[in-house]
């Protein structure tokens, strides 16, 4: 198991370039099977994850060629429409590819993606949402067998704002004879650039980043060229750095719109952030002061930073609470922090955390993507050396992050 080793006290300083988004890439490549053509997509981050969906579309039949700047995909000859069992359980984010798949083949088998290490993760909006647009669904020996003649529009309401299931019945209504409509639905960012990427393509979607969004089909789709938005969360979890080690960084390739929410709880625990166009500037206190937060969906404090800003507290001055209202296991690097002597107890989904003048080095263990991001923050912020293990979580999610932490001053290395 490969681990990152760092030796943390330093301030940080510099300039960072924010990745594409893996959370917009993701469904934007599922989306590329809808179309039997070539889809050229530029900004696309260089991670596992992204690299595990690659995997699945040419085992689909699709042909990818990835050089420096853009990955072209050639959906042409897909023949398949079985999502591998070993990679959707590696990754469950794969179910996206579901949706596309009935959209363009009216057909697809896969097995439960099972929980992860932040939660069970159901999938029960994204299979009722199927049906209502008249797909027939068998379960059979663990596999979901999902069939449709043709799709019907349908107005479908979800009882949570969920991403996935909001994305999958984009994918899946581009090709429903009609307007389907989703009620409550996700207003992410990324939703919003899935109705982009799809509307280029020759889509005709309305609405996203509202809770109402409508979809007409069936479409008639094209080749076109994109570009994924930039990372709000990896923008966070560099803010949460520069704020943790008392730095000064500038993260090119924002847009600040995406972060507002994160912005403002940095800014309320004592950081100075200038905002021009698509950079940010964040200069950090001597200390931070504590805090409260409530994860909620977008546009409210995002889960995905809950992590980062928990360990980021852990030095601050005061004692903060942060309650998880999104996923219900979403505290496992807590314990790590502990051992590197954060004060923090937890209570259901609220976690407390007393701020402590410093932290010190210890060898922590990474149970999930955000939750080694949340590591790497603590081992920047302690005095001594800590030795991150299983750090192929982090790098599912955080391009070249060795590589841009060296150039602001960190001392880490992979071993
Ligand atoms: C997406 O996951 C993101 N992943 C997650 O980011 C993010 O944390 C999450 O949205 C919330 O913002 C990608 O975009 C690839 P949900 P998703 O469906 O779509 C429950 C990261 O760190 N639910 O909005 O799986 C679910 O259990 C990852 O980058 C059902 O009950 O999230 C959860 O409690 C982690 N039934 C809540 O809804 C369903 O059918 C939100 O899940 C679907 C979801």
């Amino acid at each position: 198991m490969e681990s990152y080793i760092v030796e943390g006290g330093n301030s940080l300083e510099g300039v960072i370039n924010i990745s594409g988004s893996k959370n917009a890439a993701l469904p934007i490549i599922a989306a590329t099977i809808l179309n039997p053509g070539v889809s050229i997509i530029k900004n696309c981050p260089n991670i596992h994850d992204v690299k595990n969906m690659f995997i699945i579309l040419e085992m689909l039949g699709a042909k990818i060629n990835r050089n420096i700047d853009e990955v072209i995909i050639d959906t042409t000859n897909i023949n398949s429409y079985e999502i591998p069992a070993n990679l959707m359980h590696e990754m469950r984010s794969s179910v996206i590819i579901a949706g596309a798949l009935i959209g363009r083949m009216k057909k697809c088998t896969f097995t439960y993606p099972g929980g992860c290490e932040i939660g069970a993760r159901p999938i029960n909006m994204h299979l009722d949402a199927f049906k209502q647009l008249g797909v027939d669904i068998v379960e059979k020996d663990g596999y979901i067998i999902c069939e449709c003649g043709k799709l019907n529009s349908a107005d479908i309401t979800l009882d949570f704002p969920s991403v996935g299931a909001t994305e999958n019945i984009m994918l899946a209504s581009c090709m429903a004879d009609g307007i389907t409509y989703i009620r409550n639905a996700a207003r992410e960012p990324e939703i919003k650039a899935l109705q982009e990427f799809i509307n280029d393509m020759g889509g005709k979607i309305k609405g996203a980043g509202s809770n109402t969004i409508s979809i007409e089909g069936p479409t008639k789709f094209h080749d076109i060229e994109h570009k994924v938005i930039p990372d709000r969360i990896e923008c966070g979890t560099y803010m949460c750095i520069a704020a943790g080690t008392k730095g000064t960084l500038e993260l090119t390739n924002v847009i600040p719109e995406h972060v507002s929410s994160i912005v403002h709880k940095l800014r309320g625990i004592g950081n100075r952030i200038d905002i021009d166009h698509d950079k940010i500037l964040i200069k950090a206190p001597d200390r931070i002061k504590s805090t409260k937060i409530k994860t909620m969906p977008y546009p409210g404090f995002p889960t995905d930073m809950q992590s980062q800003f928990t360990s980021l507290v852990t030095t601050a001055k005061g004692t903060s609470i942060i309650t998880e209202n999104i996923f219900e296991n979403r505290f496992k690097y807590i314990n790590e922090l502990i051992r590197m002597g954060a004060v923090a107890t937890i209570e259901g989904r609220t976690v407390i955390v007393e701020g402590v003048n410093k932290l010190h080095g210890a060898e922590v263990d990474v149970k999930d993507l955000r939750g080694g991001a949340a590591l790497i923050i603590a081992a920047l912020i302690a005095e001594g050396t800590t030795k991150i293990n299983g750090i192929n979580y982090i790098e599912r999610g955080y391009e070249n992050i060795v590589e841009k932490l060296s150039i602001i001053g960190a001392k880490i290395k992979k071993q």
